[in-house]
């Protein structure tokens, strides 16, 4: 986990305390990792207060010591709203908690006497998951438990969010029986609480500034020293072409990272905050009736002074700045925000239409959620005209839209190689949804960098500029010299090479999954230039041509010619003939040397790219070859596999 200097002023770590100074019943910890439980923690605090007249507040899990959960007064609840990450792993801020809650002995404040101690807890759980992954929402499940088995009570059922389905329908439909067992448990009677919405922020536009003090993307305190996962770093960037045609893109990133005092490891992930498209900035603008306004200067505040933060991203900051950078505007709008905005709308028709899409979920699912259509783009079809919404108080909004956050790329560099300049490989995103397959809805994060690019560098003659993602003007403060900068922060992982140089290894990394193993062969081959002794490297690409998107293409031969022996790349091109070839093809055909080396000698398998198809084919392909060459059968083949897994030796960095 990135941890965060200490605190000047030390925070009361004891929640329980600071509930009672604060008069609240509820607390919401949240282990989040991309502010979508820490989202949902915010929603059901303010629906807690709003519509139940309990007060509650929200809480980051590390921020607290979870050992005073046995003093939690028996009226009170505490909700864990929890996500699960990578290979079941807890969230980075939710660790602390995790290895107290599933060590060996775990002591609470109150000694450790009581074989219960949690007797007088009740709590109540809700997990954010995928189901593309084999630990599906694991840290809710094992919390659940844990937390049973210590003596709590659980209120209502546990909840769990699937991300590959659709987290929040999974989310709205557990809360319609979560809220009457929870107003059971705290003798809450709805019947008696006006439910008139409460805003969460005030918004006042400013008439004179310190100019010094505007916030215009900087994320962060404006002249910090030190940084990490939530003060990133705006670093100088560098890019160049891969492979440019009409529709895809692909970046090799350069980040000069040598005076942000980060480290990276080899393996590792760069997180790189995006700036919004112009075009979506001006739709959003547009349809709100703010484009003559962008420049004015905002403060945005928490009403709740005692609310954990007390500012929603860094201001005092202009309306344009927050939606280039500090509002995630492209994401689908939740059916609770369409139904708290249709009364804004200026025609019945239009009122009824956001009404419809709020309540009828398969409707939502087809216009909003699988077409992804943004907020303005669905504020557009309920009524065309500029300024149609116009009447939407922009709290509203900055309650209702999540923080724009950062995208992780694997690293390519090699650490040892190049300890201060950090590369990212990355292709433009773009698709056509199927329900309408004539809009093109684009990446945030890739396209961004395709415009810096763009704009920076004039050799856009290669391939389609889109002018609408130029980003002229956002963060001017950060350009210095021409080369743009852009905050970023490196995200530890556990996809790490053998210590031992010399144990074999076997990656395999179809498209822009080979940017891992790019650090790797770089890194090998560095320690084989360096006398080291290295083992066998092979990898495994795969893309749809050689002479079109395949990746480093000119970097290989000199790699493998230092790494010498057995060590290749095997290369899969699967639109060059008549049927698809794929790097699970490849590993079939030199199973009997990826066999030997697994098992004779200790290779280490990594597997890059893909999650849903790929990733599971070539495990599938792994436990194949334990049958066919190891002699077993098919349990013991998958035992194998995990076996392999667990010690570290099948490591996978996938994405969905
Ligand atoms: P395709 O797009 O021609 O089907 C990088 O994306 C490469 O991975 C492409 O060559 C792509 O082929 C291939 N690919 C697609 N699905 C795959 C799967 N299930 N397993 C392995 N490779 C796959």
């Amino acid at each position: 986990a990135t941890k965060t200097a200490p605190p000047i002023k030390r925070k009361e770590r004891n929640f329980v305390k600071v509930m009672q100074d604060q008069g609240r019943r509820v607390i919401f910890f949240y282990g989040s990792q991309t502010g979508t439980a820490e989202d949902y923690a915010a929603r059901m605090a303010k629906e807690c207060s709003q519509n139940y007249g309990i007060s509650a507040m929200t809480a980051d899990i590390e921020d607290y010591d979870l050992t005073y959960l046995d003093t939690l007064p028996e009226d009170c609840l505490a909700f864990f709203v929890l996500a699960t990450y990578g290979e079941g792993e807890p969230t980075d801020n939710a660790v602390e908690f995790w290895d107290h809650l599933t060590g060996d002995d775990v002591v609470f404040s109150e000694g450790d006497e009581d074989e219960k101690p949690l007797k007088n807890l009740r709590y109540v759980v809700f997990g954010l998951g995928n189901k593309t992954y084999e630990h599906y929402n694991a840290v809710a499940r094992q919390v659940d438990q844990k937390l049973t088995a210590l003596g709590a009570t659980r209120i209502g059922e546990r909840g769990e969010g699937d991300d590959d389905g659709s987290l929040e329908e999974d989310f709205l439909a557990w809360q319609e029986n979560m809220w009457p067992a929870f107003c059971e448990a705290l003798g809450v009677d709805e019947s008696n609480v006006d439910k008139e919405r409460t805003a969460v922020f005030s918004v006042e536009e400013l008439e004179t500034v310190d100019e010094e003090s505007v916030y215009h993307g900087e994320l962060g305190d404006k002249n910090q020293r030190h940084f990490d996962a939530k003060k990133p770093y705006p670093a100088k960037v560098t890019m160049h072409d891969l492979f440019s045609n009409s529709d895809r893109h692909c970046l090799h990133v350069d980040i000069d990272i040598s005076e942000s005092g980060f480290k990276y490891l080899t393996g590792d992930h760069v997180a790189i905050w995006p700036t919004n498209s112009e075009v979506e900035v001006q739709r959003l603008a547009g349809v709100l009736g703010m484009a003559d306004k962008l420049d004015t200067i905002v403060m945005v505040k928490a009403l709740d002074d005692t609310a954990s933060k007390k500012y929603p991203f860094p201001v005092p900051s202009s309306y344009r700045s927050i939606f280039r950078h500090y509002l995630d505007i492209n994401v689908a709008p939740t059916r609770p925000l369409l139904a708290g905005l249709a009364q804004f709308a200026p025609s019945e028709q239009g009122k009824a239409f956001l009404e419809r899409l709020s309540k009828d979920k398969e409707e939502y699912k087809h216009v909003v959620a699988d077409a992804c259509r943004n907020l303005a783009e669905v504020l557009q079809l309920a009524d065309g005209q500029t300024g149609a919404f116009s009447s939407i108080p922009f709290d509203y909004i900055v309650e209702g839209i999540s923080r724009l956050q950062p995208r992780y790329y694997s690293i390519s560099s090699s650490a040892m190689e190049s300890p201060s300049v950090i590369s990212a490989t990355a292709v433009t995103l773009s698709y056509n949804p199927t329900t309408t397959p004539d809009r093109t809805v684009w990446g945030v994060g890739t396209n961004y960098l395709w415009a810096l690019h763009q704009a920076t560098y004039k050799d856009s003659d290669k391939g389609v500029y889109h002018p609408e993602y130029h980003v002229k003007g956002p963060r001017d403060a950060y350009f210095t010299d021409d080369v743009p900068r852009v905050p970023i922060h490196v995200r530890k992982s556990n996809f790490k090479l053998p210590r031992n140089p010399s144990v074999p290894v076997i990656m395999v990394g179809p498209g822009t999954g080979v940017a891992p193993f790019r650090g790797f062969v770089h890194e090998r081959a560095f320690q084989k230039g360096h006398g080291k002794p290295v083992g066998t490297t092979l990898l495994f690409y795969g893309c749809r041509r050689s002479d079109e998107d395949f990746l480093y293409r000119d970097e290989w031969p000199g790699l493998f010619e230092t790494l010498g022996g057995e060590s290749r790349i095997i290369t899969a091109f699967s639109r060059e003939g008549a049927e698809k070839v794929y790097v699970q093809h490849r590993l079939r055909e030199n199973a009997q040397q990826v066999w030997d080396l697994i098992d004779k000698q200790g290779a280490y398998i990594y597997v890059c790219g893909d999650a849903k198809h790929m990733a599971k084919d070539v495990q599938s392909s792994f436990i194949e070859f334990a049958q066919t060459y190891g002699g077993k059968d098919a349990d013991q083949a998958e035992q194998y596999v995990k076996s392999l897994r667990s010690k570290g030796r099948y490591q996978e960095d996938v994405w969905s």
